[in-house]
C-alpha cells in the first residue's frame, strides 16, 4: 500500500515541466474536471493551488502537472519517485461548466495549462459534443501532451510562436481559422494570463461562451483569506470557491495581473535563498 501523498510516477514532459502521479485516495475519490488541490512540499513551506490534470478513483492516484516557476514549485519539481508531498487538500473549486451544445468546443491549453483541460475535454466529449483542442507553446520543445489531447479530441492545433511546429503564432491564430469554418459554441482557455485574456477579446464580439481559468494568487482555497479576490462582472469574486473558471468577458484581467505581483520582492527572496541552500 502505497504511503499517503507519495509519489508513484514522475516523468519530466519539458524541461521544467514535471508529471507527477500522486497517491491521494480521498481527493481522487472525489475529483470532477476543473477542480484543483492546494500541495505543500515541505513541513514549513508555502501551499500552492495546482489544477488536477486527471485521476484514477481505483488507484487513489491524481495526475498533476508542475512548471517550475519561483521556490516552491521547483521545489516540487525536484521530487522523485517514492518521496512524498507534505500534504494534499483537494478536490477544491467548482466544476468545469460542461454540457451538451449545438456547436464545436474548443478548448485550448498554454503551459501546465494543457493538462489542466483535459478532463473537461474528456467530459464535453462524453456528452456528444465535437471538442477541437488547440495547444500553443513558444517552441515545439515545449509542447505538453499532444498525444493525449488527439486522443481525446476529434481534432488539434498546434500554435507555436517561432513556427517550429504547426501554426506560427499564438493560439488565437489557429482559434480565428477554427470559427471563420464553423459554428463555435463554447471556449475554455487555461494558461497564461495574456492568452486568457486574448481569448476573451477574439470571443466577445461573437458572443461565444468563454471560460478561463484564473490563477490568482491563493493561501486557504477555502473563500477564508482573501487572497484570491478578483473582479468578475464588477463583482467581488474569490477564485478558489467561486471559480477557478469565469466568464472570460466579464473578468477584470489588469487587476488580476497586479494582484499576481504583489509579492514579487519576497518571491525573488526566497528563489535566491534556494539557490544558495542547494550550493551550500
Ligand atoms: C487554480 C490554480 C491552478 C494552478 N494550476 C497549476 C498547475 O497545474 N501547474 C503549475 O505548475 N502551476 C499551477 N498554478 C500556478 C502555481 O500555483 C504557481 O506557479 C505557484 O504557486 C508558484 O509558486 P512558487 O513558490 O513556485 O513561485 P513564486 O516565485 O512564489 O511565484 C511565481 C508566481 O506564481 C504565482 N504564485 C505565487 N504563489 C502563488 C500561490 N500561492 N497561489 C497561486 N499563484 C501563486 C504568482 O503570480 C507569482 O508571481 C495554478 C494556480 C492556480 C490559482
Ligand atoms: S485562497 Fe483564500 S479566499 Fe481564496
Amino acid at each position: 500500500m502505497p504511503k499517503q501523498f507519495e509519489i508513484l510516477y514522475r516523468e519530466e514532459l519539458v524541461p521544467k515541466t514535471v508529471l507527477f502521479n500522486v497517491y491521494a485516495p480521498l481527493a481522487a475519490r472525489a475529483m470532477q474536471a476543473g477542480q484543483f488541490i492546494i500541495l505543500r512540499v515541505t513541513e514549513k513551506g508555502e501551499r500552492i493551488p495546482i489544477s488536477i490534470s486527471g485521476w484514477d478513483s481505483e488507484k487513489g492516484t491524481v495526475r498533476i502537472i508542475l512548471m517550475a516557476a519561483g521556490r516552491t514549485s521547483t521545489e516540487a519539481t525536484l521530487l522523485q519517485v517514492g518521496d512524498c508531498f507534505q500534504d494534499i487538500v483537494g478536490p477544491l473549486g467548482r466544476r468545469s461548466h460542461v454540457e451538451e451544445l449545438p456547436g464545436t468546443v474548443v478548448v485550448i491549453g498554454g503551459g501546465y495549462g494543457t493538462g489542466a483541460i483535459l478532463p473537461t475535454a474528456r467530459d464535453m466529449k462524453a456528452l456528444g459534443n465535437k471538442v477541437i483542442g488547440i495547444i500553443g507553446a513558444r517552441s515545439d520543445n515545449l509542447l505538453l501532451l499532444e498525444d493525449e489531447m488527439s486522443d481525446i479530441c476529434d481534432e488539434v492545433f498546434i500554435t507555436t510562436n517561432d513556427g517550429s511546429k504547426g501554426i506560427q503564432g499564438f493560439v488565437t491564430h489557429a482559434l480565428e481559422q477554427i470559427v471563420n469554418r464553423e459554428t463555435v459554441s463554447y471556449v475554455l482557455a487555461v494558461g497564461p494570463v495574456p492568452m486568457m485574456k486574448a481569448v476573451s477579446e477574439m470571443t466577445r464580439p461573437l458572443k461565444i461562451q468563454t471560460w478561463v481559468s484564473l490563477n490568482a494568487i491563493m493561501v486557504d482555497g477555502t473563500g477564508m483569506c482573501g487572497a484570491c479576490r478578483c473582479t468578475v462582472g464588477d463583482k467581488t469574486r474569490f477564485a478558489c470557491i467561486h471559480g477557478p473558471d469565469f466568464n472570460g468577458h466579464e473578468v477584470d484581467f489588469a487587476e488580476l495581473v497586479a494582484r499576481q505581483k504583489m509579492f514579487l520582492k519576497e518571491e525573488k527572496i526566497a528563489m535566491d535563498a534556494l539557490k544558495i541552500e542547494e550550493v551550500a
